[in-house]
C-alpha cells in the first residue's frame, strides 16, 4: 500500500503485467505499420514512461515528437483541455501513432482530433496503454488498447494524483476504503477488556463490535441472519462461521466510514480468523493487530473474587470456576496468537495496573499501528 498526498493506493498492475501489455502494442503496431516511417505522438505528461518504453521495443525505425495537454484536477476528469505544446512540426502525409497513457472519458482524445483535423496526414492511429471503458463518452475509433481497467483512479507509470505517482515503475489503484485501524481484542476474564474497549472507541473513533451483542441484536430484531442464526441454536448446533461473518460484514459496511474497529469476540478460531482477513480484504482494509491484555492468573482471580463480592455473580465467587475460566481462555486462544504472531501482529500489553496506566500502554499499541 502507498499514501499520495491524502490518499492511499493499493497495487493493481506489476511492472512485468505493464511489459507485457506494451510489447503486444508494439507487435500490433509494427505488424500494421508496412514500409513508412511512422511519428509517434506522445501526449504529455502522463504518456512519457509508455513512450519510452513503448519506442525502445519498436524493431523498425520511427520519429517521436510529442504534445501536451492537460485536463485533470486531483482525481476527477475536467471537459476543459488546455493545449500547453501544440504539434511543433508539420506531419502531412505522414503515419501518426497517438500514445497515450490512459483513455478515460475521451475529452483528451476530442481535444487531439481537433489538433490533426487540419494536418492532412496520411493516417491517424489512436493506441492507448490503459482505457476506462465504463467512462469512456466518445465515438472515437481507438485502434490499440493494451488494457482495460475499471472506472477507479490509478497511478504510477506516468500517471500521477496531483503531481505524485507518476515516477512509480507498476500502477496502483485508489484503495475504496480509506485507511483504517482495526484489531481484535483480547483479554482473559477480570482483564478490563470492556473498560478499555469504551475508552479506545472514544480516543480513536473506532466502532467496537462485540460478536455477542451482535448475535443478540439480530436475534432479538430478528434479522435473517439472526433467524439464520436461531435456527442453528435452537437444535443445539453452533453457529456457522459464515452466518456470523455476514453479520460482521453487515455491521462493517453499516460504519463504512468510521477510522476503525475494535472486533471483540471473534474469531476463536484459525478459520474465522482466516475469514475475517479475507472479510477486511473485500473491504479493502486489513486487520493491522491482536492486542491481548496480559494479566497474571493471581492478580485475576483476586480481582475476580473482589467483583464477585458485590456483584454477586455466581461465577465470580469461586475460585476453581474462576481457574477454569482462565484456562479455557488461554487454551482457545493460543491458536489464535499462533495465527497473528505469525503475522507479525501479535501484541501483548500489561494488563495490570490501574485503568488510565493500561490505557496509556493501549494507545501507545495503537499509535504506532
Ligand atoms: P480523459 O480526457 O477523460 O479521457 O482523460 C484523459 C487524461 O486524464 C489522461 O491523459 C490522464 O492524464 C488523466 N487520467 C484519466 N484517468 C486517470 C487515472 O485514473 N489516473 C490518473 N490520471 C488519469
Ligand atoms: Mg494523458
Amino acid at each position: 500500500m502507498i499514501k499520495l498526498h491524502d490518499l492511499y493506493f493499493k497495487p493493481f498492475i506489476s511492472e512485468k503485467e505493464i511489459d507485457t501489455a506494451v510489447q503486444r502494442l508494439v507487435d500490433e503496431v509494427a505488424n500494421d505499420i508496412n514500409d513508412e516511417i511512422p511519428v509517434f505522438v506522445g501526449v504529455l505528461n502522463g504518456s512519457f514512461m509508455f513512450v519510452s518504453d513503448f519506442v525502445k521495443k519498436y524493431p523498425n525505425p520511427c520519429e517521436v515528437t510529442f504534445i501536451k495537454l492537460a485536463s485533470y484536477e486531483g482525481v476527477k476528469s475536467t471537459e476543459d483541455i488546455e493545449r500547453l505544446i501544440g504539434l511543433t512540426q508539420d506531419l502531412s502525409g505522414r503515419t501518426v501513432v497517438i500514445l497515450e497513457d490512459i483513455i478515460d472519458t475521451g475529452n483528451t482524445l476530442e481535444e487531439i482530433h481537433r489538433i490533426f483535423k487540419n494536418e492532412n496526414v496520411k493516417e491517424l492511429k489512436i493506441a492507448t496503454l490503459f482505457h476506462k471503458p465504463e467512462a469512456y463518452k466518445k465515438d472515437f475509433k481507438l485502434h490499440y488498447i493494451g488494457i482495460n481497467v475499471p472506472k477507479k483512479f490509478i497511478v504510477g507509470y506516468g500517471l500521477d494524483y496531483d503531481g505524485l505517482g507518476r515516477d512509480l515503475p507498476e500502477v496502483y489503484q485508489l484503495k475504496t476504503t480509506q485507511h483504517m485501524t482495526n484489531f481484535v481484542l483480547f483479554g482473559p476474564p477480570g482483564a478490563g477488556k470492556g473498560t478499555q474497549a469504551d475508552f479506545l472507541k472514544e480516543t480513536y473513533n473506532l466502532v467496537h463490535i462485540s460478536t455477542g451483542d451482535v448475535f443478540r441484536y439480530n436475534i432479538k430484531n430478528e434479522t435473517a441472519l439472526g433467524m439464520l442464526a436461531k435456527s442453528f441454536m435452537d437444535k443445539g448446533e453452533l453457529v456457522p462461521d459464515q452466518v456470523t461473518i455476514d453479520m460482521l460484514n453487515s455491521e462493517v459496511e453499516k460504519n463504512a466510514g468510521a477510522n476503525g474497529f475494535i472486533f471483540d469476540g471473534f474469531p476463536r478460531t484459525t478459520a474465522q480468523a482466516k475469514a475475517l482477513d479475507e472479510l477486511m480484504e473485500s473491504k479493502d482494509s486489513q486487520i493491522d493487530a491482536m492486542i491481548a491484555l496480559e494479566v497474571d492468573d493471581e492478580v485475576l482471580v483476586e480481582r475476580l473474587l473482589g467483583r464477585g463480592k458485590t456483584s454477586g455473580r455466581p461465577d465470580d465467587a469461586d475460585e476453581q470456576i474462576i481457574r477454569n475460566r482462565i484456562n479455557e481462555y488461554y487454551k482457545k486462544t493460543a491458536i489464535l496468537k499462533d495465527y497473528y504472531m505469525a503475522q507479525d501482529k501479535y501484541c501483548g500489553v500489561d494488563g495490570v495496573g490501574s485503568i488510565s496506566e493500561i490505557t496509556e500502554r493501549l494507545n501507545k499499541v495503537i499509535d504506532a499501528l
